[in-house]
């Protein structure tokens, strides 16, 4: 999107600022402007900034002489687009018995071991067409803009076959092309072991190897790989053999890392230098630490913990050891149907205990930085994709203040408005 716009009369703008994942006390430090000004060219942010200096006049001037269309925010808050860095949004079916099961006492880890869970996702999504998984991709994708989503990630791992797996990926390619919002594929394949290779993990490890992951690489299907490193699913063995793999053939790594058991997956991510270690709710203090020293970023799902009655994962001790953090949504028919962003902003103030600039850098900047696109997305500064919100509030921490509402009126995607709140 090549977007040309000036936004003017912005009550607030708050930014956390950088080309790279803030880490520790950094996470607090936003740029906050009143009466604020944004200028795009090209789909670029040429200027954001204080209304009445110099460089302001002169950013406007030549928007003029370009006849720029203006905005005029009257008041509204203005922050980065959200950046999604975990989902699993793109599958078939449902699963709404599993949660009346949990709520009313069954364990998640049950529920799957029963053969329900991953695999009931998986039945639904084998049966699904390509045009079926786009039609259901595209329409949650038109669901994210009107919650200031400018960029998602999107996992594989509900097809746990060849054919099914790439038909994930190239679903959500299509849809990348198709709709405003940026998609970044990442290929979980090993999300759980299939009937077919029932009780023979690493036999499923073995194919997913030979047999998928060179064309997922060949044919640029997904920029990271992902495993469910857990109890009962694939062990650290298995995940280090899939990701070495994964990384010899160019991916970035992500791990499940510690959900439901502490089983050392944020160790591993520590070794192999993953990009992210997500969940984390079980990871050792020492393992935080490695994290932290080897650079892999604390992905936080806190709709998640919120849905399975776990208590959520401790970010501010991540925060206070030095580690950057990014929270996302982790959205999936089985332990999180929700995409909440306002839920997250509440969980995350109230429960984690992350000061709101801390909130909102982890799932702006950070976020990016989770998926490789900090030089590019996640802060409004001269350089960035002019990928932003107008807010119905006059400062953004209302974002967490007014608990649990959507306060995006408007969704500016590359410059472009690609969501007006009626
Ligand atoms: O991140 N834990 C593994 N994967 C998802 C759940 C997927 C599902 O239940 O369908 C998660 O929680
Ligand atoms: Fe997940």
């Amino acid at each position: 999107m090549e977007g040309r716009i000036v936004v003017t009369n912005i009550g607030e703008l708050a930014t956390p600022l950088g080309t790279t994942a803030l880490k520790g006390a950094g996470m607090g430090s936003l740029r906050r402007v009143k009466d604020a000004v944004i200028v795009v060219e090209d789909g670029l942010i040429v200027h954001a900034g204080p209304r009445d200096d110099e460089e302001c006049r002169k950013a406007l001037d030549a928007a003029r002489r370009r006849a720029t269309p203006v905005v005029d925010a009257q008041g509204k808050a203005c922050v980065p687009g959200f950046v999604d860095s975990h989902s699993h949004f793109l599958f078939a079916g449902f699963r709404a018995d599993e949660f009346l099961w949990r709520a009313e006492g069954e364990s998640y880890m049950d529920i799957h071991r029963r053969g329900g869970g991953i695999l009931r996702t998986v039945e639904a999504t084998r049966r699904a067409s390509f045009e079926e998984l786009l039609a259901i991709g595209a329409s949650r994708l038109e669901g994210m803009l009107s919650l200031g989503i400018t960029t998602v990630e999107g996992k594989s791992g509900y097809g746990l076959d060849r054919d099914t797996e790439i038909r994930q990926l190239e679903v959500m390619a299509a849809l990348d092309s198709s709709q405003p919002i940026d998609v970044v594929r990442t290929f979980l394949g090993p999300h759980a072991v299939p009937p077919e290779f029932s009780g023979r993990a690493s036999d499923y490890i073995d194919f997913v190897i030979d047999q998928v992951l060179p064309e997922v690489a060949a044919r640029k299907l997904a920029s990271f790989a992902d495993v469910f490193c857990e109890e009962g699913v694939f062990g650290v063995e298995d995940s280090r053999r899939y990701l070495k793999a994964a990384a010899a053939a160019g991916l970035g790594l992500k791990i499940h890392a510690d959900e439901i058991v502490a089983l050392g997956g944020a160790g591993l991510a520590a070794e192999l230098k993953a990009r992210s270690a997500d969940h984390l709710l079980k990871a050792s203090r020492s393992d935080l630490v490695r994290m932290g020293e080897a650079g892999v970023i604390a992905v936080c799902l806190p709709l998640t913990a919120f849905t399975l009655r776990e208590p959520c994962a401790d970010a501010r001790t991540m925060i206070d050891s030095g580690l950057a953090v990014a929270l996302a949504s982790d959205l999936n028919p089985g332990s999180c149907y929700s995409q909440s962003i306002p839920l997250v902003f509440a969980l995350a103030t109230l429960y984690m205990r992350l000061s709101f600039a801390e909130a909102l850098t982890a799932i702006t900047l950070n976020g990016a930085a989770a998926l490789g696109l900090a030089d590019r997305i996640g802060s409004i500064e001269p350089g960035k994709r002019a990928d932003f919100l107008l807010l119905d509030a006059p400062e953004a921490s209302h974002l967490a203040y007014h608990v649990g509402m959507n306060l995006v009126a408007r969704t500016i995607k590359g410059g472009e408005t690609v969501y007006l709140r009626r």
